[in-house]
């Protein structure tokens, strides 16, 4: 509670007990300020899986049939001459070639889902992967509310800033968490959230949180997304202004 990104995250209300006994943490409703706010869900780093769970799919390594029409189905080309002889490829493959599909492998992010203001969603957003992709999913995310660009991209710089300076950040392995944007016709903002698969790094490891990820280095790429996003922020700004 008292690290530098506590601003940044949910307010924490404390446990409660559900009638069937899970356990249940309470936390501040993000989106109680607002008028039929919009809201983005972009799910942080390079990769979205955990070491853990990787080393765990290639001990078993058995054949997919099932991963393979997967991928067909979004690129018919990518499978191996032998993956096309077996129509099946092993979890792992599957794993780490679902990263490439989207933004994730190459710009340390992706788009998850987008909530507009007047209650429609989308989570088509899979093979959402250049930056030209990204910035135009954004644009339609933002059209129509004036300010809302320049103020996610002040708060994104405050949160690079806070990142920098968190203890809790540097010991941590940050996977699958999620930034969340939230406006309205008043206001903007984003808040860290998702937190579930969130581990201390080994204690003899420091993350840079920015150096490529290779198996056994732990790390998760979460600023290479955080400067990826500022980049595309400061692009529309720009467009924008002209
Ligand atoms: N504190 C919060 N206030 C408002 N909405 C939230 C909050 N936490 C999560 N959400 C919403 O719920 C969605 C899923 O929450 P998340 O914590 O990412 O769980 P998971 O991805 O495991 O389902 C988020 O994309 C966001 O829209
Ligand atoms: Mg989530």
């Amino acid at each position: 509670m008292g690290d530098a990104l506590r601003p940044f995250v949910p307010d924490f209300k404390g446990r409660v007990e559900s009638d069937d006994g899970e356990i249940y943490l309470e936390l501040q409703d993000l989106l109680a300020d607002f008028e039929g706010p919009c809201v983005m869900d972009i799910k942080m780093g390079v990769r979205t899986y955990l070491e853990e769970e990787l080393a765990k799919a290639r001990e078993k390594s058995k054949l997919r049939k099932d991963m393979y029409e997967k991928m067909v189905h979004i690129d018919h080309e990518e499978p191996t001459e032998e993956e096309h002889r077996m129509k099946a490829i092993t979890k792992p493959r599957y794993m780490v070639w679902r990263e490439t599909i989207s933004s994730t492998a190459s710009l340390g992010f992706r788009i998850e889902g987008i909530k507009h203001g007047d209650g429609t969603s989308t989570k088509d957003f899979k093979t959402t992967k250049t930056k030209e992709q990204v910035a135009k999913a954004v644009r339609i995310f933002t059209n129509g509310y004036p300010g809302v660009l320049k103020m996610y991209l002040k708060r994104l710089e405050a949160i690079l800033l806070a990142l920098e300076s968190s203890v809790f950040f540097a010991s941590n392995e940050l996977i699958g968490s999620s930034l969340l944007f939230v406006h309205d016709n008043h206001t903007a903002s984003i808040w860290l959230i998702d937190f579930a698969k969130t581990h201390p790094a080994p204690v003899e490891m420091k993350l840079t949180h920015r150096d490529p990820w290779q198996v056994g280095n732990h790390e998760d790429g979460y600023l290479i997304g955080i400067n990826s996003l500022i980049e595309i922020f400061m692009d529309l700004l720009k467009e924008k202004c002209g």
